[in-house]
């Protein structure tokens, strides 16, 4: 959430701290920002809107030097507005900053009769704060220490100060910062995204760590002001720059590349010579007495989805939760539970202070996460790779198959651990998963219908989404992924549900998506179906052959799935409500890989 990039360079900086941002963009995109020293001088300039929005007012009005910083904002405090925009200046001082300061309005009260603020940001504080210090005598590099201290809550910083061109100064807590060694250069980004075209060499700020960046060295203190050394991390090949390559938008692409990476997915779990799941070193599922998963958005319904797996499969009780509400429900804990943080980007701020939560009550810890060099993947105990590529449409696709694909290979490892899963039975189930790619692939070949029915559905004001079993969690990322990019209001039911209030809603020409493959609830999702049809909705049954033949004519429109094993039938499902939203987003004209006031990295609470 908010993405900065810094950039202490030989020759002029302008046009790759905006190509940095442009990498950054899925962290924020309703404002950004650059500001520059030009000659020790402090120069800027912001823009409302996406990062194409600033690019064209640089053309008009360029900028030039060799140091700067840059900003693009998804709004906290203050409007999305070019003034809310970062860089934030106060005399002598400018800052981007990603976070949030929970202090500010004490800050605010405490510098009120010493300074005027212009903006409706927390982060400004922080500029004035150092420019006070700064007029008291302090040097640089003390006026920043000190205004350290007097900051509580998230943040990841990058500061200049005028008359000194030769630093930035960042700091980190709570929000991730790196710092990228060139050769006569240093960098400092949110991540190795945004660092990719410029350094392979990282250095990860750690908790309460600051940093002072020069031309051609960087000092590393700790939160008590030590200096102290942080291992460089080399990143292989670099992160390219993912390409729409023929594509209308990121999320088709996505959607496609689905059966590509839920094979990639597999070849880490799963042998497809032995047909046998690989566990994972250090999980020891034999002797767990639970599993808590704990994850935010599409991330969370992945581990909605494996709690039946785990249970089913694994015979292990398995805790859901979002994780918002975890840390601050003071959960119960027992030391025989592994708990798992389920994140694409593994830097979201509430699943990683579960994590934290989790580790600081000495359970064993894993991450499950996309992004290998990623705060999570870092402090896990385990991290466990989906290895999905980057994703760049905000709403998650990809990931959360390969979520879903990785969660289920455990849950086979779990079974084969714990003796509740026969050896035919995991060679029956291995054998479903290998088979998932071709049955994605034949899924896929249903996107004309799929786009057919969008039509109409886009001109619905509300939907819903039923299922039952490991169909629920389903029906959430359907409503979900709906809501998120065609703005349309959608719900999901477990289809039981329904009856006890929500099916008031139910009017004459009502959307509602029902998934029901052929399995032992198929009947009562049937019969739920059914109870909603005679008040009128109009019903798209999302079914498999089996489940068509039955209740084909019960169904106004009707998806046919391939027919698979019912254990890896969610993933296939899951192609055609990622298909559905796409699909009605691109009939009504919404920007479907950017969607209003998203965001794809969240790392603020
Ligand atoms: C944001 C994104 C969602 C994502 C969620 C969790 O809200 O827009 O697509 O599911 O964060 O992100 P994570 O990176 O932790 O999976």
């Amino acid at each position: 959430m908010c993405g900065i990039i810094g950039i202490v360079g030989s020759t002029d900086v302008t046009d790759r701290l905006v190509d940095g941002l442009k990498r950054l963009e899925y962290r924020g995109y309703d404002s950004s920002g650059i500001a520059v020293l030009d000659k020790g001088v402090l120069k800027r300039e912001r823009a409302e809107g996406k990062i194409k929005a600033l690019e064209a007012k640089l053309k008009e009005t360029p900028l030039d030097g060799s140091i700067g910083i840059a900003h693009t904002r998804w709004a906290t405090h203050g409007v999305p507005n070019e003034n809310n925009a970062h860089p934030h200046f106060a005399g002598r001082v400018g800052v981007v900053h990603n976070g949030i300061i929970e202090n500010f309005l004490e800050i605010r009260k405490k510098l009120g009769g010493k300074r005027t603020f212009t903006t409706q940001t927390d982060t400004e504080v922080i500029a004035h704060l150092v420019d006070l210090a700064l007029d008291s005598g302090l040097s640089p590099i003390e006026a920043f220490k000190t205004s350290l201290k007097e900051l509580h809550g998230a943040y990841a910083l990058g500061l200049i100060i005028n008359d000194n061109p030769g630093y930035i100064f960042a700091a980190r807590a709570g929000s991730p910062l790196a710092l990228g060694i060139g050769e006569t250069e240093m960098y400092l980004g949110s991540d190795a995204t945004a660092l990719a075209q410029l350094s392979q060499k990282l250095v990860y700020l750690e908790e309460g760590d600051w940093a002072v960046i020069t031309k051609d060295n960087y000092d590393i203190f700790d939160k008590d002001d030590k200096p102290v050394e942080r291992p460089i991390t080399i990143i292989s090949g670099g992160p390219a720059m993912a390409e729409k390559g023929n594509y209308r938008h990121f999320m088709l692409k996505e959607i496609y590349e689905q059966p590509e990476t839920i094979g990639r997915t597999l070849s880490n779990y799963i042998s497809d010579f032995h047909r046998e799941t690989n566990i994972p070193e250090g999980i020891d599922f034999k002797n767990l007495d639970r599993v808590i998963i704990v994850a935010c958005g599409t991330a969370y319904y992945a581990g909605a989805v494996a709690k039946y797996w785990f249970e089913q499969i694994g015979g292990i009780s398995v805790e859901v939760d979002i994780a918002s509400e975890f840390r601050y429900r003071k959960p119960v804990l027992s030391q025989n539970s592994l708990f798992i943080a389920v994140s694409q980007s593994g830097e979201t701020a509430d699943t990683l202070a579960a994590l934290r939560y989790c580790k600081a009550s000495g359970l064993k810890t894993a991450a499950l996460v996309n992004v290998m060099t990623s705060t999570m993947a870092r402090e896990a105990d385990i991290a466990l790779p989906i290895n999905a590529g980057p994703e760049i449409g905000v709403a998650s696709t990809k990931a959360f198959t390969s979520q879903l694909t990785a969660l289920a290979a455990l849950a086979l490892a779990a079974g084969r651990s714990r003796n509740t899963l026969s050896r035919d039975g995991e060679i029956r189930l291995s054998r479903s998963l290998i088979e998932t790619p071709r049955l994605v692939t034949q899924t896929l070949e249903l996107d004309s219908i799929i786009e057919a029915f969008a039509f109409d559905f886009s001109k619905a004001k509300s939907a819903f989404y039923l299922g039952r079993g490991p169909y629920v969690p389903l029906a959430f990322e359907g409503a979900l992924k709906l809501k998120e990019i065609s703005y349309i209001h959608a719900e999901g039911y477990a289809a039981g549900e329904l009856k006890h209030g929500p099916i008031a809603l139910i009017e004459d020409g009502t959307p509602v998506i029902v998934i029901a493959p052929y399995d032992n609830l198929y009947e009562k999702t049937i019969s739920n179906m059914q109870e909603v049809s005679a008040r009128g909705a109009r019903i798209l049954l999302i079914t498999d052959a089996a489940g068509a033949k039955i209740s084909e004519e019960l169904a106004d429109d009707l998806i046919i799935v391939p027919t698979c094993d019912g254990f890896v039938a969610p993933i296939i499902i899951a192609i055609v409500v990622q298909l559905l939203a796409y699909h009605t987003a691109v009939h009504l004209g919404t920007d479907v890989d950017q969607p209003r006031n998203l965001a794809k990295s969240v790392t603020v609470e």
